[in-house]
């Protein structure tokens, strides 16, 4: 540990655990994305609130940035450390650290996983309902640095709505603790919403007070086979009439092939164009016709080929299977990624001009659409053909992003829907933020994070 910098931090936070082996700078430096090349100075693992704040004076007499660490399961780029920052990983201050009854209530340390807070809940008679594929290996930290959606948005909203409480250090060192869980809070800015989806950039959460839920009902998985794109929100509104719907994906049948290539299993005899695996409360006769109506219903209007309901939970982790594992089965393809939304009612005429749009723009690449369609909420995944430039490669779909983002603007969208703006989509950032709404981000920024040590060079430049 030659730098002189990682003398005195360790001097000035001597129980410190600090990584800087090369696998570990790499390891530790960048996160699901794979663009950026990992050059952090070194990798500090806090065992405390205290530790945390010590290492965040240190930055600021050191002028070093941080760059706060979870899971790095994200997809923007946010935790990734290219440039000589410090990696602050949460890893070690992953410990469940109260669950109160009465409030339904369930305080951790950051560094914990989805999963982890998933079976605690679970261990109460409760539920903390975000849920998405990375639940292993996410941290509850980069869940709130992104305001993480997933799978259930639809019946339970995104992680903001589960947030009750957190302390944050800020880019002074200094600790707030935000809301204390309370139900009703009206006294002034509530900065703990201002700390979700910050991705990092105005402080560090060190720890969160989770709001819980009832179990979920009994349920059912379906998976629908489509025979064109234009029947989608009409086979969304047959279901969303008649069901209380726990999530409503959609994917293509390029997903499908990519899955299957992966391993699941092929579920109906021929192949369709879209698939669409919902899950309903089910737990009575009465929902059961509720469903068999709704999908006889889009079967008489030709919205519907095929469809298959799932007779075991085992049957229902297949369907699952297919949507939740794309994300893993495309990852070899270093895909660039898109993560669109719009308000729902604008759906039709948003995905009419997109699909004109990149069917244009791609026309020789592979193409992958999937995503939470109940949201308004899409993933376009472009992969990359074997032989092509990484540099290149990104620089021709960043081409066709900028167009993206012109009819997101028209549209009233989000460049960012649940992954974050990052690297990865700042440029992008003024098709759904005004220059206004940006400049008062910076300010916000200047209090919080005065030497703009916090993350820097993501979501904006300062
Ligand atoms: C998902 O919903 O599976 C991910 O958020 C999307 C992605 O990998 O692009
Ligand atoms: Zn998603």
């Amino acid at each position: 540990m030659s730098d002189p910098r990682l003398t005195d931090l360790l001097q000035a936070v001597p129980a410190l655990r600090v990584k800087t082996d090369p696998a570990d700078l790499e390891h530790y430096g960048r996160d699901w994305t794979r663009r950026w090349t990992p050059a952090p100075l070194a990798i500090a693992l806090p065992g405390s609130i205290e530790e945390v704040q010590a290492v965040v004076r240190w930055a600021c007499q050191h002028r070093v940035a941080i760059v706060p660490s979870g899971g790095r399961t994200g997809l923007s780029g946010g935790a990734v450390a290219a440039n000589g920052e410090l990696v602050l990983s949460l890893e070690r201050m992953n410990r469940v650290l109260d669950f109160n009854a009465v409030d339904r209530t369930l305080t951790v340390q950051p560094g914990i996983a989805l999963e982890a807070v998933h079976n605690a809940a679970g261990e109460q008679g409760l539920e903390y309902p975000v849920d998405f594929a990375a639940r292993g290996s996410c941290s509850i930290g980069g869940n709130i640095a992104t305001n993480a959606g997933g799978i259930r948005v639809i019946r339970y909203g995104n992680t903001r709505e589960w947030i009750a409480g957190m302390k944050v250090v800020t880019g002074t060192g200094e600790l707030l603790d935000l809301n204390r869980g309370l139900v009703k809070n009206s006294s002034g800015y509530d900065l703990r919403h201002l700390m979700i989806a910050s991705e990092g950039t105005l402080g560090i959460v060190v720890e969160a007070t989770l709001r819980l839920t009832d179990p979920p009902p009994p349920s059912n998985v379906m998976l629908l086979a489509l025979p064109s794109f234009e029947v989608l929100m009409q086979v969304f509104s047959a279901f969303r009439e008649r069901l209380q719907l726990e999530a409503f994906e959609f994917f293509t049948d390029r997903a499908l092939h990519h899955v299957l290539a992966h391993g699941a299993q092929k579920p109906f005899e021929e192949t369709h164009p879209y698939y669409v695996v919902t899950e309903f409360a089910s737990g009575d006769e009465v929902q059961e016709a509720a469903a068999m109506a709704a999908f006889e219903t889009c079967m008489d209007n030709g919205w519907v080929s095929d469809g298959v309901i799932s007779q075991s939970d085992a049957q229902a982790a297949q369907l699952w299977r297919l949507r939740e594992g794309i994300t893993e089965s495309l990852a070899r393809y270093k895909p660039y990624k898109n993560d669109v939304s719009v308000r729902i009612s604008a759906m039709p005429a948003f995905l009419e001009e997109t699909q004109k749009l990149l069917g244009e723009a791609y026309p020789h690449f592979d193409v992958v659409w999937f995503g939470h369609i109940g949201d308004g909420n899409l993933h376009i995944n472009v992969l990359k053909p074997d032989g092509l430039d990484d540099a290149e490669f990104v620089s021709q779909c960043e081409q066709v992003t900028k167009l993206l983002a012109e009819s997101l603007k028209r549209h009233e969208g989000s460049i960012s829907a649940e992954h974050g703006i990052g690297l990865v989509k700042k440029g992008y950032l003024e098709s759904t933020r005004s220059v206004a709404e940006i400049e008062m981000m910076r300010g916000i920024k200047r209090v919080l994070d005065p030497e703009g040590l916090m993350n820097p060079g993501k979501l904006f430049d300062a």
